[in-house]
């Protein structure tokens, strides 16, 4: 082998390399959704029969999760789905954390243990944000809209907390296979 094409095949691994790196190893952990779903729970607390009435203002759109269970098309999407209704949870919890007056009694505790894991599954799936259309933003503009009249806040954050519960759960039911395990 001449000198020139070993340098040429160190050129290409070099190249596979840095290609490997820069792919967007995206995924969230099996654990950390566990986690997060079951802080989500405890944080919540049960859906009052009052708040039912809001069910035609707050609806998830829980097509937006794919059909089949097989391949990383399904995956992405899947992801996805988790990744926009976290996010856009997280978004009101800090534009419009409901204090006391909107009656929820949160416990502050059970809220940044919510707020942490939360984050970190946020951080793990941070290169989802650039590969969805946002199938969510008609909910969270109807979530946002309920939270933020007096009267009907408390069941807007209500309606919220149980739809993200529901989203975890399709996630760790029907989509496990889309996040990784800790080794
Ligand atoms: C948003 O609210 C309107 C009614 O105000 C309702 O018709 C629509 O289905 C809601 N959309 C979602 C995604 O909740
Ligand atoms: C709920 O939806 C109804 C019907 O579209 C609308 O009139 C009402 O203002 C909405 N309520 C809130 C709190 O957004």
């Amino acid at each position: 082998m001449t000198p020139s094409s070993i340098l040429f095949i160190i050129l290409q691994l070099c190249s596979l390399q840095l290609m490997a790196v820069s792919m967007p190893t995206c995924q969230m952990q099996a654990n950390v959704v566990k986690e997060t779903h079951q802080a989500l729970r405890d944080l919540g607390g049960s859906f009052p029969a009052h708040c039912l009435q809001y069910n035609v203002n707050i609806s998830f759109p829980y097509s937006a999760f794919p059909a089949t269970t097989a391949g990383h098309p399904h995956c992405r999407r899947a992801s996805a789905v988790v990744y926009e209704s976290l996010k856009g949870m997280q978004q009101i919890f800090e534009d419009e954390l409901p204090a006391e007056e909107g009656g929820v009694n949160w416990d502050n505790t059970k809220l940044s243990t919510f707020m942490i894991l939360q984050d970190r599954l946020l951080e793990q799936g941070s290169c989802l944000s650039t590969v969805s259309p946002n199938v969510l933003m008609s909910y969270f503009s109807n979530v946002t809209a309920v939270v933020q009249q007096e009267n009907s806040a408390v069941c807007g954050w209500k309606a919220l907390m149980r739809d993200v519960l529901e989203v975890l759960e399709i996630a760790q039911l029907k989509h496990e296979t889309c996040f990784t395990r800790r080794r």
